[in-house]
């Protein structure tokens, strides 16, 4: 049941990168839910053919295309198809992005060059193909899924810091150029989220502690979904620009201490 009415997007049209999967699945669904016709795009048809259908059972509209958002040409083809095929766009959520936890000595310079190439140049590939086919014109709302890290160091994520940083840095940049068009942009940093591969990558790496922050639980898909809605909407019709960390306070836990035994 969700806590926003289910027409705030009626007659809008959401773009969801990586939108077959994981999070970028939910946030998709949930957009769905609240109104929008949606497009989704990943690199793999399998994943998108089955999204499509389980969407679809929900009585939600998805267009989609296979898209490496590290192909400019191939973006704005996907960029072109849409506008195509619903004749606007109103929301980009760049979620897609590639992760593997590695230490540094264990990443070949192509690994890394490969994370920042997905996450980072992948976020302004797209926003720049969006903005420069439409929502230039007509204004609308761009969300960055990124990661908590800002101020820190972050061990076996080094690629996925460096790349996640600059997507920061973009969302700002991007909200100070574009805010005269109508376009708000902002980040939103997920946490420890329930449910996803890169998740599960992270937990099959490291003995890390489920629930290890102020609130105690894992975040769901719904909870960055649920985020991304609330950017996107009127109710947040004056923010842009803003990282919004949806991780339970643990990015601001210096001493992340366990609880106290009862
Ligand atoms: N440790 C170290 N290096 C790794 C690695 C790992 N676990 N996984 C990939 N790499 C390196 C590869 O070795 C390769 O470099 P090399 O050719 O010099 O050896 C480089 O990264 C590119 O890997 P490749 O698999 O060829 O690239 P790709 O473009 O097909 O996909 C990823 C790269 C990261 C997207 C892929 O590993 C992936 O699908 N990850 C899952 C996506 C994910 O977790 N999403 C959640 C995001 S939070």
């Amino acid at each position: 049941m969700s806590v926003f009415k289910p027409d705030i997007l009626a007659g809008q049209v959401a773009f969801v990168t990586g939108g077959a999967t994981g999070i970028g699945k939910q946030i998709a669904r949930t957009l769905g839910q609240h109104g929008a016709k949606l497009a989704i795009a990943s690199r793999k048809q399998e994943n998108l053919e089955a999204a499509v259908k389980e969407l679809a059972d929900d009585g939600l509209e998805v267009w989609f295309d296979v898209c490496d958002i590290r192909n400019p040409e191939q973006v704005e083809g996907t960029l072109a198809g849409l506008i195509q095929h619903y004749g606007r766009l109103d929301v980009l959520v760049n979620n897609a992005a590639g992760n593997f936890p590695a230490f540094m000595d264990n990443i070949s310079y192509k690994g890394f060059r490969t994370i920042v190439d997905i996450d980072l140049l992948g976020t302004y590939n797209v926003s720049k193909a969006a903005f420069t086919a439409w929502l230039k014109e007509h204004g609308g709302n761009i969300v960055n899924i990124t990661a908590p890290f800002d101020g820190m160091g972050v061990s076996l994520q080094a690629h996925v810091a460096a790349a996640k940083m600059g997507v920061d840095s973009l969302t700002r940049s991007c909200a100070v150029e574009w805010g005269r068009y109508g376009i708000r942009v902002n980040g939103v940093a997920p946490g420890e989220t329930s449910g996803t591969e890169g998740g599960e990558r992270f937990e099959a790496a490291v003995d890390m502690r489920s629930g290890n922050n102020p609130l105690g639980r894992p975040g769901t898909r719904s909870d960055i979904a649920n985020a991304v809605l609330f950017l996107v909407s009127e109710g947040a019709g004056f923010i842009s620009g803003q990282i919004f960390s949806v991780d339970g306070a643990a990015c601001i836990d210096m001493l992340k201490l366990p609880p106290p035994a009862e």
